[in-house]
């Protein structure tokens, strides 16, 4: 396990599209790769690469944990990443998709369900990661020792708590986060496509407390 270099990107990007969609590619619902990555990992690339770990096998990264320490930092920039990157997306023929327009309803749906109304403590759950691990790698331990050089920056900086967020229908993935520590926070409605019908789901906010007096 080491921390991201700039030649990791691209690799990085890649593992992103092919298990964004609750573990599996999103190319069965959504056709601009390009969107999808630059929304998930541009913010910890180019902006927090210090909270990011990645997993390498013969050199290959296979795996990696995208952290924020700063959540702050990261509301502050995010939303100009979404706007950027869907102008982009615009500017690249998106809307000429039929796709697209099915996962704009889907936004549009959770949104009215009030989906993004997530309440996070962030005084108890100050910083958050995301994890990917390509399917041939998985089930390797890569994910908890992922887990493990996060949770010690986390430490080491002394902050308290980790939140992450799991779709309902990714059922190996909460089982992951509750086996590494984390307990089930909340529960929001969310929208989903499968086999191009839209689903009703969720997503759930899990958190683990850090305590900062064990080595
Ligand atoms: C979820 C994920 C990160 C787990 O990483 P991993 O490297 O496969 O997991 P590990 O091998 O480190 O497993 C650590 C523990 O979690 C458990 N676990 C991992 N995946 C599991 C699954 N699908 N179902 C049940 N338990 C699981 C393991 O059994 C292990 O428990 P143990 O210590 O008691 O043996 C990985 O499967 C993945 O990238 N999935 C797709 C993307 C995703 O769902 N990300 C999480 C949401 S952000």
């Amino acid at each position: 396990m080491r921390l991201y270099q700039p030649k990791d990107r691209q690799a990085i990007r890649e593992i992103c599209v092919a298990t964004a969609n609750a573990g599996n590619p999103i190319d069965h619902y959504f056709s601009d790769r390009e969107l999808i990555a630059d929304l998930v990992t541009s913010y910890y690339t180019d902006y927090e690469p210090g909270a990011l770990w990645v997993a390498e096998h013969d050199g290959i990264v296979v795996g990696y944990l995208t952290g924020s320490l700063d959540q702050q930092k990261y509301d502050a920039i995010v939303s100009r990443i979404g706007l950027k990157a869907g102008l982009k997306s615009i500017c690249r023929g998106i809307l000429f998709h039929r796709s697209s327009w099915r996962f704009l309803l889907t936004i549009l749906k959770t949104a009215m369900a009030g989906g993004f109304n997530k309440k996070i403590l962030f005084d108890q759950y100050p910083t958050h990661l995301h994890l990917n691990i390509d399917r041939d790698f998985r089930g390797k331990n890569i994910g908890a020792k992922l887990m493990e050089c996060f949770v010690s920056q986390v430490r080491q900086k002394d902050l308290h708590g980790i939140y992450a967020i799991v779709r309902s229908d990714n059922v190996g993935g909460c089982q992951f986060f509750e086996k590494s520590g984390f307990v089930r926070l909340s529960q929001h409605p969310a929208f989903f496509l499968s086999a191009n019908k839209i689903f009703k789901g969720a997503t759930i906010v899990l958190g683990r407390k850090i305590s900062t007096a064990c080595p």
